[in-house]
Parts: structure tokens; C-alpha cells; sequence
């Protein structure tokens, strides 16, 4: 039996307590966001130094100005491969609305379905939690096992990805040199379906603002003042009408410099996966596409940026009716990016927008949120040959290189601060409800995803 055989062996007989300890992760309440669960991030952090400590890679908890960091190394002479910087995060997202979960969010539960297949539920079940562990439990196994790791290994894990990662920046500055290594493994991203496994080799970038805009000098009657009053949540709501014409494309001017067409090959190749409209929107209950048209969905959700309202208020929301002409009118609005697009240029362009649409005697406060470029991994790259590779042998189905419709800006600031590319490998589903009610990660997701990470780590020694 090989070396790697007794390790997958020993995963599949430690499944157990594999997962006794993410449930134990699982129930501390790491809400990045909300100032109240600051204590509990902190936990979250020691937890894993912790852990990781114990099962041979000595790390610490690093304090920022936000949620700490947790930083480790096992680090040996002569080891062949790349020194790879595992990254992940271990703050979540909050649960509400509380009242759809079917079970207490930090109180994990394993659901059984009818056909025997088994998932886990609890917010962060999958993002990051669960994600993160599989890479824990597969370093754990090959160092119980084989008394080391094929190859040298360090890790971040971050606390405050959920709500933009506002120390990360600063950290990778001031820890260049101890964080710069050869390659960045990631495991934040999802599987291309139940049973096909994926690396992320596209990322949209993100430009994120939240507007206020404030005309009257307070609330009106608005049979007083309607007519002669202009509202803010009409002028508001008129910025945000123009920024798409009828063919879903945003107006902004230079809006589209840097978006590339998609390569004949990739093309091809995300035509071959397979992907059926009709039952993606079906999940969600909806029909037709929403984005720019005569674009397949594929294209609308992985290659082509997007604008979207996030959030919008104002005025009386409460029971009943009241007739008022609100002072003020709010909104979040982001954009994704693809390709070449510059945060910095759609950001001013999006400004000199709103500046232009405001009225003379109203005011407009702007208030910048995130912003960062789109990513593409270079399709060449061994790593990602060999990430592949052990993909394949894991799930008996070659991995499929995939888009990722969401952000994870680290992977930006590793690649420009580091100098260092990130091999994006995930376990999740689409349908994992990430971010919102009834989070959950396939126990298959967890458990194979630990036996594709060990080996991950032995073929990336070849
Ligand atoms: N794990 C997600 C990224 C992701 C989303 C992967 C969808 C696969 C599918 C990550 O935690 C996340 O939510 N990122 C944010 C970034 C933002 C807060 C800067 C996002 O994409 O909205
Ligand atoms: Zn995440």
C-alpha cells in the first residue's frame, strides 16, 4: 500500500472525528460584521491556532487593528515542491432572518435525506468553515500517518473576510517576506456540480459604494409640499434606472474599457459543461435571464460585469401608510468586474455619474466600499495541471476549469503584493445556500474534499 493509500485510509476512518471537530468550530458565533461577536472571532482564531498547532504546524494568533490573523509554518529543509500559503477564512456571515432556519445556526446539525446522502447544517458549514477543514484534516492525516508532509506548508486564515477584509492589506504589507511563498492554495470556491470537481481559473472583481442622498432639511407632508418638493427617492431611484439601458448593459462611460471576449477555447470549454438555464433560474424560481442580452448564462455569470442594488431605503417602511416626502434616500450599490476593468476608473466614473444627476440644492454623500480587479490564472501553470490531476484521480471525473461569479480579493492582493498565484480549489455547491437561511456543505463535499487535498499536497511534490 502506498503512502498516500494509508492516508486516504486513515481519512476515511477518522471521518468521525473529522467532523466532531468542524461542529466544534461550527459553534462559535465568528460574525465578522457585527461588533457584538468580537469576542467570539477571537475564539474562533485560538480555536484554530490551536488545533493547527496540535497537529504539527505550530501557528499563533497575529492581532490587527480588526479580527486577528492566524499565522503558521512547517516549514523543513530539502522538501521538494512548491512552499505552499494555505488561506481561509474563519469568520461568517450573519444569520439572518433568524426565523428561516430550520435549527439554531451555531447548533450544527447532520440532515439525512431520503436517498441516504447526508449534509451538514450550520452557518459556515461551508463558507469557510467546512472548506478550510478539509485542507486541515488532510494535513493532519498525512502527518499522523507518515509523520510529515510531502511538501512545506504555511497558513493565513483570515476573520474579517465577510466584511471586506479591511486589515488584510496592511498584514501582507508588514509580513511580506514571511507570507510570500511559491504558491497560495485556496478553498473558498465551489465544485462544478455534486460530482464534478473544479478549479476556480477566473474571479469577478468588485466595486462596492453606498450613496445617501439628502435633499429637504427634514421630512414633509406630502400633501403640503409633494409637486413642489423634489423627493430624494425619486432622484435616487432615477440614478439608479439610468445605469442600465433595455439591453441590460450599464451606461457608464468607459464602463466596458478591459472586458475581453472570452477565448475560443473557453468558450468551448464552459459550453461542454453542460449548463442548463432552465434549471438554474428554476432553482430560484425565475425563467429568464437577467443580464446583458444575447449572452448565454454561463457568460452573464462568470465573464460579463454586472451592476446591482444591494440594498435601498428611505422613507416610511413601516405598517400602514404614511404620506411623507423623505429628507433622505439611500442605496448599496456594487458592481463585479471582469477582465481588465479598473476599480479605481469605474468608481470615478460612477461618481461623476451620481454628481451629474444631483440636484443643484440637494447633497451627495458617498461612501466607497471594497474595490478590487477581476483575476485570471494562467491556464499553463503546472500547479494547476497538478491540482487537476489529483482532482481527477479523487472524484473519477476530470476536474472542469471554471468561472467564480463571486470575489475573493486576497487571491488579488497575493498576486500584487506577494507576487504569488493561488490555486483555487473548492468543495462547495451552488445550491449550499452560502450567506444565507439553512447553510449547508455535503458531508461528500467534506469528506472527499479532505481525501483531494492530501493528495493535492502529494502531487504537488512531483
Ligand atoms: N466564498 C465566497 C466567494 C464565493 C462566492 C465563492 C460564490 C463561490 C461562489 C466569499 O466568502 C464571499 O462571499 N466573497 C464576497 C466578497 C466581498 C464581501 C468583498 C463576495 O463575493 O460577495
Ligand atoms: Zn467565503
Amino acid at each position: 500500500m502506498s503512502k498516500l493509500d494509508k492516508v486516504l485510509e486513515r481519512i476515511d476512518q477518522n471521518l468521525d472525528q473529522s467532523l466532531d471537530r468542524l461542529f466544534e468550530l461550527l459553534r462559535i458565533k465568528s460574525i465578522s460584521t457585527d461588533p457584538e461577536y468580537k469576542g467570539d472571532c477571537r475564539t474562533a482564531a485560538e480555536w484554530m491556532a490551536r488545533e493547527l498547532t496540535a497537529i504539527g504546524i505550530p501557528s499563533e494568533v497575529r492581532d490587527t487593528t480588526g479580527h486577528p490573523m492566524v499565522v503558521g509554518h512547517r516549514v523543513a529543509d530539502g522538501k521538494p515542491g512548491p512552499h505552499v500559503l494555505f488561506y481561509g477564512h474563519y469568520d461568517v456571515q450573519p444569520v439572518d432572518p433568524i426565523e428561516l432556519w430550520n435549527a439554531d445556526p451555531f447548533d450544527p446539525q447532520i440532515v439525512t435525506r431520503e436517498d441516504g446522502s447526508k449534509m451538514i447544517v450550520a452557518r459556515g458549514a461551508n463558507d469557510d468553515k467546512g472548506q478550510l477543514m478539509t485542507f486541515v484534516e488532510a494535513v493532519r492525516a498525512w502527518i499522523e500517518e507518515s509523520g510529515d508532509l510531502p511538501i512545506n506548508i504555511s497558513v493565513l486564515l483570515e476573520g474579517e473576510e465577510e466584511s471586506g477584509s479591511p486589515s488584510l492589506q496592511p498584514f501582507l504589507d508588514a509580513n511580506k517576506e514571511e507570507l510570500s511563498k511559491d504558491l497560495a492554495l485556496v478553498c473558498d470556491t465551489s465544485m462544478w456540480d455534486k460530482d464534478t470537481p473544479a478549479i476556480s481559473v477566473m474571479l469577478r472583481g468588485l466595486v462596492g459604494e453606498e450613496i445617501t442622498l439628502k435633499g429637504p432639511s427634514k421630512d414633509l407632508h406630502s400633501g403640503m409640499y409633494g409637486g413642489a418638493a423634489r423627493n430624494p427617492l425619486h432622484v435616487l431611484s432615477d440614478m439608479i434606472a439610468g445605469l442600465r439601458d433595455e439591453n441590460g448593459r450599464i451606461t457608464l462611460p468607459g464602463f466596458y474599457d478591459g472586458v475581453l471576449e472570452l477565448p475560443e477555447d473557453v468558450k468551448e470549454m464552459w459550453q461542454n459543461l453542460g449548463f442548463s438555464t432552465e434549471e438554474f433560474l428554476g432553482g430560484i424560481g425565475l425563467k429568464d435571464l437577467g443580464g446583458e442580452k444575447g449572452r448565454s448564462g454561463l457568460e452573464q455569470l462568470w465573464a460579463r460585469p454586472t451592476c446591482e442594488v444591494n440594498g435601498m431605503w428611505g422613507g416610511y417602511t413601516g405598517a400602514g401608510f404614511k404620506t411623507v416626502i423623505p429628507a433622505e434616500a439611500h442605496a448599496k450599490v456594487s458592481f463585479r468586474l471582469v477582465g481588465d476593468q479598473d476599480p479605481g476608473k469605474i468608481r470615478e466614473a460612477f461618481h461623476a455619474y451620481l454628481k451629474s444627476k444631483t440636484p443643484a440644492d440637494f447633497e451627495l454623500e458617498l461612501h466607497p466600499h471594497g474595490g478590487d480587479r477581476a483575476l485570471r490564472m494562467d491556464f499553463d501553470a503546472p500547479a494547476l495541471a497538478k491540482g487537476r490531476a489529483a482532482l481527477t484521480a479523487e472524484w473519477d471525473k476530470p476536474a472542469a476549469l471554471v468561472g467564480c461569479g463571486g470575489s475573493i480579493p486576497i487571491v488579488g492582493s497575493f498576486k500584487r503584493t506577494l507576487d504569488m498565484d493561488s490555486l483555487l480549489i473548492g468543495f462547495g455547491l451552488d445550491e449550499d445556500q452560502i450567506h444565507s437561511p439553512n447553510e449547508k456543505y455535503e458531508l461528500k463535499s467534506f469528506h472527499k474534499g479532505i481525501r483531494s487535498w492530501a493528495r493535492v499536497l502529494e502531487e504537488l511534490a512531483k
